[in-house]
């Protein structure tokens, strides 16, 4: 492998609709036209990192099918190695996204041909020449452990964005460089956010949407600005723009702070336009 930054992750044709609210339980409401955009926490991850000129390699899979194609192409169009990338014979994930007029967004996933990332799969991963390895929770739990494992016992630095959450291994937590979650997530897992080092992690990062993230350190705690946008236009997929931007410095040897001031910046950006994947910048735009 060549690439410096690795990326354990889903990937997921997005279904998205425009809807004025949420349909309660038993309700039915319209929404606008769907729109099939390329997703999932890992693609987005390794998308968001490419655009901003990391050498980046996705490892997951897809189905053989046309919602795959979709995926293949956004990834490689962006610059990521999609040699790691499987074809199952599961149909590719699908996310199927609400949007509402403030931007926000509610998601339920099909997991589909990430439930076949399986353990074997990290289990053959040259980690030469990479720096650092990025999962996400939407691939199966024992894959994702298997392989920050496997990237600490090489000496690379791992980050986990802990979402959707789930209870780790004590040892596996204490092989993470940097945990990445949102205040949401943040609270389930410890009281208090300098507690979350508490869990093992060498560093933790809480982003916080429009008000931006906290770098926690066993030096303390770092409060990274948000930067403001005009117009929120969906927030969809913003998480994995910072999960991927700060990968990205990170394997370029930015310390953590550094890194994640530049993700709010990358994680900012995507906000104003519509989906994940199109949403996300180049080095250029970020300035
Ligand atoms: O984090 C946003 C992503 O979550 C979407 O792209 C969707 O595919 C789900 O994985």
């Amino acid at each position: 492998m060549t690439q410096t930054l690795l990326v354990l992750g889903s990937a997921n044709a997005d279904l998205v609709v425009e809807v004025g609210r949420r349909p309660a339980g038993g309700e039915t409401v319209l929404g606008g036209d769907t729109v099939v955009l390329p997703g999932g926490k890992g693609a987005n991850t390794a998308v968001a990192a490419a655009r901003v000129g990391a050498s980046v390699a996705l490892v997951g899979a897809v189905g053989g099918d046309g919602y795959g194609s979709l995926l293949r192409e956004s990834l490689e169009s962006s610059g990521v190695d999609t040699a790691l990338v499987k074809t199952s014979s599961r149909p590719t994930g699908i996310a199927y996204i609400t949007v509402t007029p403030d931007g926000e967004n509610s998601i339920v996933v099909s997991p589909g041909a990430n439930f076949d990332v399986s353990p074997s799969d990290v289990d053959g991963l040259s980690f030469e020449g990479a720096q650092v390895l990025t999962c996400s929770l939407e691939v199966p739990l024992e894959t994702v452990v298997r392989a920050i494992g496997a990237a600490s016992g090489a000496g690379v630095r791992t980050v986990l964005n802990l979402s959707p959450v789930a209870e780790l291994p004590a040892e596996t937590l204490r092989q993470l460089t940097v945990l990445v979650v949102n205040e949401h997530e943040a609270a389930q897992l410890a009281p208090d956010w300098s507690d979350l080092l508490a869990l093992g992690p060498d560093s933790a990062i809480v982003t916080l949407g429009a008000r931006g993230a906290a770098v926690v350190q066993r030096s303390g705690v770092v409060e990274v600005p948000a930067v403001e946008v005009a117009e929120v236009v969906d927030t969809t997929g913003a998480g994995d723009a910072f999960a991927g931007a700060l990968s990205a410095r990170l394997a370029e040897g930015d310390d953590l702070v550094k890194a994640a001031k530049y993700a709010a910046k990358v994680a900012a950006l995507s906000v104003t336009k519509a989906g994940a994947q199109p949403s996300y910048p180049t080095a250029a735009e970020v300035g």
